[in-house]
């Protein structure tokens, strides 16, 4: 998720300056590296460092750049780690292009071995740096600007929200998208494109929505948008922004928790994008060692634990979950250099993850990670690591990370499981088939649930407590519906293993207690039906979360919330946990507390 600004600017009009403030606004989609290019006099200006804004401009001086038109780029890394080479804008051979990206080309490493064949030049380890090279071959090959842009779009597979700007056709900027976002700004004669609005609205109110599959042309003349597939011009509304530029910042969403929730649409499809390449190299890993174990804070603990069970389940693998504060205690002695450490961090900064591995690492073991920030102290440390892809988050209670870091863990369990052989090959397809179809079921909940959420939420609004009960892949799940409950609202909650409730936990059951299942229709359906009715002769308030059309426990319940479709049960903590996120969410807000921000709590946790 990085951020984009371009624009078209009166000529004698200097862009650098609008880019830089601009970019400023966008830098909670990425914050890594930033980088500019203006064109001015035949030739462009490129500007670019790892750092954030404030950093790469005391030393630069990005608004030290000539000329009307240009582009910004903050960075949130994917391919290539924060580095000078690795910024955006990329160039092609002979510096005529300059193109910045956000999203993931899935199959650039093919494109750039075609190119790499014709003699293309690459700088960077990204695979952005693609696109101005096969522009640039196009052009070779005999076509304008504006075909040989479209022709390298309908080469790319993936998601992309691109922006390109050319020596040679100084006051034209190009752009595209499929699947990332990107926002075309009307002002009086000049003309923006963005990432998302709150860039531009204190330029312009004025904007059209670039849709998925199209490309336009900005230029002093004013906007044209074209269908990538066939270069047919497309006609498009204006339309008029009223958000002020604060809820522009969240899309119109009262707080970044409830915009990360709803983010998780795009955010857990790339996670998918990650090339199979890291897969397989930390699967060898995994295969070469004695013994593996998955060490892990807070919600990535919890993505840990659903991770061990898959790789249980589908590879015959037996990886240990640790919390990472206790590894030195419980784990550190079975350590030598034939372990192997997964280490799960979104920040990668976790003081008590980071000392976990250190330790290891002393002692010989590979260091494997999952991680959303590229360049961290734990990827650093990594002997193979694999992205989350997430973009930052915001709210300080871990949402789209929590969903995408099942996923990562989930595809490389069957990345162990196809190398293995420990499990029939239609249960691996099944899972990572279910593992894409997941978005598309989020999407359908939160078109249609969240109401019924928001109103559980209201009646259990002055319960003393609250507990999370459930089986197999989803006691994770309960884990973590219980650990943003508790962390946002200050509601003391409680989670366990369904079964296990009835050795001490079902004493705190009386009269209005709510109870929330987690209960897909998997193997462990029976069972869970029979602790559902356990908890509800002793009085408690049963909230279940079951699959579309579960009569049977939806007759046992006080309230359903009814998920969409139907999953694998490997998949389904990634689709359950939605709802819990939002329970917490609603309850939070209903007590009038700011879940973006719970007191005593820092997204990034540097102290043991
Ligand atoms: C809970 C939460 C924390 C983090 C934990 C680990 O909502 O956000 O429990 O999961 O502090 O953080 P990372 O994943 O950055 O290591």
């Amino acid at each position: 998720m990085c951020g984009i600004f371009g624009c078209v600017l009166h000529e004698g009009t200097t862009a650098a300056p609008l880019i830089r403030s601009a970019l400023k606004r966008l830098e909670y989609r990425g914050y890594d590296s930033i980088g500019q290019v203006t064109v001015n006099g035949g030739r462009l200006y490129v500007k670019k460092d790892r750092g954030r804004l404030e950093e790469v401009h005391s030393k630069y001086n990005l608004d030290d750049m000539p000329g009307s038109v240009g582009v910004g780029h903050t960075r949130w890394a994917t391919h290539g780690r924060p580095a000078q080479e690795n910024a955006h804008p990329h160039v092609d051979c002979k510096s005529r292009i300059a193109v910045v990206h956000n999203g993931i080309i899935e199959n650039y490493l093919d494109i750039k071995r075609e190119l790499e064949g014709k003699s293309h030049r690459f700088l960077s380890r990204t695979d952005t740096e693609i696109v101005p090279h096969l522009v640039e071959d196009y052009i070779g090959q005999g076509l304008g600007l504006v075909e040989a842009f479209r022709k390298t779009v309908n080469r790319l597979e993936g998601a992309y929200s691109l922006v390109l700007t050319s020596a040679d056709q100084p006051r034209t900027i190009l752009c595209a998208r499929q699947e990332s976002p990107l926002v075309l700004g009307v002002g009086n004669g000049e003309y923006y494109c963005a990432s998302d609005i709150s860039a531009f609205l204190p330029l312009t109110k004025k904007a059209l929505v670039l849709e998925e599959g199209e490309m336009c042309v900005l230029d002093p003349n004013g906007i044209k948008i074209l269908r990538a597939k066939n270069g047919e011009v497309v006609k498009r509304d204006l339309i008029t922004i009223t958000w002020d530029p604060e809820s522009a910042k969240k899309h119109g969403f009262r707080h970044f928790m409830l915009k990360e929730v709803h983010e998780q649409v795009q955010t857990i499809k790339d996670a998918l994008r990650t090339h199979q390449i890291y897969y397989d190299l930390a699967a060898s890993k995994i295969i070469g060692s004695e013994k593996l174990f998955i060490v892990a804070c807070g919600t990535s603990y919890h993505a840990g634990l659903v991770g061990s069970l898959a790789l249980t389940r589908l590879a015959g693998i037996d990886a240990r979950v640790v919390v990472a504060s206790e590894f030195s205690e419980e784990a550190l002695d079975l350590v030598n250099d034939r372990t192997a450490i997964l280490a799960v961090s979104q920040s990668g900064e976790t003081m008590d993850t980071l000392n976990a591995i250190r330790d290891a690492k002393a002692k010989g073991a590979s260091i494997l990670s999952v991680t959303n920030v590229m360049g961290s102290t734990m990827m650093r440390l990594s002997d193979v690591y694999i992205g989350q892809n997430c973009g930052p988050e915001v709210g300080v209670a871990a949402t789209k990370t929590f969903t995408s870091q099942v996923a990562v863990l989930l595809r490389l369990a069957a990345t162990l499981g196809r190398k293995t052989g420990k499990a029939p090959v239609e249960k691996i397809d099944e899972l990572e088939d279910a593992l894409h179809r997941t978005p598309g079921m989020i999407e359908e909940l939160l078109n249609t649930k969240v109401e019924s959420v928001r109103r559980i939420a209201d009646s259990i609004s002055n319960a003393a407590s609250i507990c999370f009960l459930g089986r197999g892949v989803n006691v994770p799940t309960a884990l973590e519906g219980r650990l943003k409950l508790l962390e946002l609202s200050y509601v003391p909650a409680i989670a366990y293993p369904a079964g296990e409730s009835k050795h001490g936990f079902i004493s705190l059951i009386e009269e209005g207690f709510p109870v929330v299942f987690i209960a897909p229709p998997d193997e462990t359906h029976k069972k869970i039906i029979g602790n559902i009715m356990e908890m509800k002769a002793r009085g408690a308030r049963i909230i279940s979360l079951i699959q579309e059309g579960d009569e049977e426990i939806r007759n046992l319940s006080d309230d359903v919330v009814e998920i969409p479709g139907s999953l694998p049960p490997l998949a389904t903590p990634i689709v359950y946990v939605v709802p819990l996120q939002l329970l917490a969410y609603y309850l939070s807000v209903g007590k009038g507390h700011d879940p973006d921000y719970p007191r005593n709590l820092a997204k990034s946790v540097t102290v043991e």
